[in-house]
């Protein structure tokens, strides 16, 4: 099966770039589900790219100054979004129980959703990732995606080897009754790429610093073709 490439953009190009970008990313020919900053999205359903956001909030509707609802999302075409990122943990103090919260408005609105998950470098990975994934999926039975992030990887160039990657994967999947798609998301780039490749589990690629890099994803693109 085709592996998927998740690019998330975080809050980087402005206005001008991402038209140049929109451009230069149809012509790469990835076919990518790109997370682009929220206020950019419609841009490009428009240009008939699958797109999700960053984020969302965990009501449909009402006095939530500055956030943005599941169905406001679903209601522009947007068919994915990523929950529980490193950085909405860690930034926004994101917990488990708010992670969950906005799961279960998001699969109500038929979006599908991707639930980072990933341990710090000194933390005990088997119980984060445990806690992650029971805490955040609370009595939720719809299918999901995981993109599997180890914290220490995000923006530093150091990844896990393949026998620790396929261990984790392996481990994740045991949570589930059905087989679900592992994202592999940290220092993801040309070179890297090389080792995640060859780890038949990983079932995709989530892509942060370097998803804004055009000539960097056509390297990319050539070593996994
Ligand atoms: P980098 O690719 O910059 O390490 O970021 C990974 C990430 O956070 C994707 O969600």
């Amino acid at each position: 099966m085709e592996k998927i490439i998740a690019l998330n953009h975080k809050m980087n190009m402005e206005y001008e770039e991402v038209q140049n970008y929109l451009k230069n990313i149809q012509e790469l020919e990835i076919n990518p589900i790109i997370f682009p900053t929220a206020i950019y999205a419609k841009k490009f359903v428009d240009s008939g790219i699958k797109t999700g956001l960053q984020n969302i909030y965990s009501q449909n509707s009402g006095p939530y100054t500055g956030e943005i609802s599941p169905s406001q999302a679903k209601s522009i075409g947007i068919d994915y979004v990523l929950i529980g990122h490193f950085e909405r943990r860690k930034i926004f103090k994101e917990t488990n129980k708010d992670i969950n919260e906005k799961i279960k408005a998001a699969v109500n609105n038929n979006l599908k959703v991707i639930l980072c998950v990933g341990e710090g470098k000194n933390e005990n990975q088997e119980e984060i990732i445990k806690t992650q994934i029971i805490e955040g999926l609370k009595d939720i039975k719809e299918e999901i995606i995981i993109a599997y992030e180890p914290t220490w990887a995000i923006g530093s160039n150091e990844m896990p080897n393949k026998k620790e990657l396929e261990n984790i994967i392996k481990y994740i999947k045991s949570f589930f009754d059905y087989d679900i798609m592992v994202l592999y998301g940290g220092s993801v780039g040309a070179d890297t790429i090389k080792t995640i490749k060859e780890v038949n589990a990983v079932s995709g690629y989530l892509i942060g610093g370097n998803s804004t890099n055009i000539s960097e994803l056509k390297k990319i693109k050539e070593v996994i073709s």
